[in-house]
């Protein structure tokens, strides 16, 4: 049980105020998805606080990635009964693409196993592009992104592109252009599926340390036991749901 935010005495009276809700980060509730007639999502629920590290593990088909792009707001649900997705205390289902777009600008990173740099741009590049969409200064977006390579281990690759890169490299481009706007939650699709153990471990300990240091909420979907295990909750898919 999270502890009271304050107390307040008044005579012999204590009042404790829980700052519970507002520290939500994301409330899902009833989501469904159907390809076609398959139904791939039955109704789940799902509470994520601000700060904490949740892992989702399941067969493959479960519906892990397809609940992941629910709630980065790629994708869309089924409306239902009672379904609901408020994200950052936003209410994300009666947004339009506009707002939707800004607000995953702002608020969200994504992590994927299939990066989906951008070929033509360089390492530096890829990272600063959501900052500058974002409206954010080149001069300090840059000295951001280099910080991020740095941390990374890839100051040597700044204006490499990523056809020059290998396979970790890119991911830890894409890792970086993940987190440049400071984002409230980070979406993990086996962020560690391409690395070898070494840099798995590497990019683990950073989504820790930045939860620390910054109160990140991290979604991390992975068949990587060890990664699975280290997170505050560990949720596994099963069939569409998540299982009790
Ligand atoms: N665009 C799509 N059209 C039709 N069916 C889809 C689509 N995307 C996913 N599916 C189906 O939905 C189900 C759930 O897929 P999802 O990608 O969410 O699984 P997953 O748990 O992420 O699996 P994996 O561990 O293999 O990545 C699967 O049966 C899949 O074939
Ligand atoms: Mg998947």
């Amino acid at each position: 049980m999270r502890k009271p935010f304050a107390q307040l005495s008044i005579g012999n009276y204590q009042l404790s105020i829980n700052f519970r809700f507002f520290a939500q980060m994301i409330h899902a509730t009833n989501i469904h998805k159907f390809y076609d007639q398959l139904e791939v999502l039955k109704g789940v629920d799902l509470h994520i606080e601000k700060g904490e590290i949740v892992s989702i593990v399941g067969a493959s088909g479960a519906g892990k990635t397809t609940l992941l792009q629910i709630l980065g707001t790629l994708d869309k649900p089924k409306t239902e009964n009672g379904t609901k997705l408020v994200v950052n205390g936003q209410d994300i289902l009666s947004m339009n693409d506009k707002l939707l777009s800004k607000f995953r600008n702002e608020n969200l990173g994504f992590i994927f196993q299939f990066h989906q740099l951008l070929p033509e741009f360089t390492a530096l590049e890829n990272i600063c592009i959501p900052a500058y969409i974002g409206g954010r200064s080149p001069s300090e977006t840059q000295t951001e992104a280099k910080r991020l390579l740095e941390y990374l281990g890839l100051s040597h690759r700044t204006s490499h592109k990523p056809g020059e890169l290998s396979g970790g490299e890119q991911q830890r481009v894409a890792v970086a252009r993940a987190l440049i706007n400071k984002p409230a939650v980070i979406f993990a699709d086996e962020p560690s599926g391409n690395l070898d153990t070494h840099s798995a471990e590497n990019l683990h300990k950073l989504f820790f340390k930045l939860r620390d240091e910054f109160g990140q909420t991290f979604v991390i979907v992975t068949h990587n036991e060890e990664l699975a295990e280290m997170a505050d909750r560990k949720l596994t898919m099963v069939d569409g749901l998540i299982a009790k």
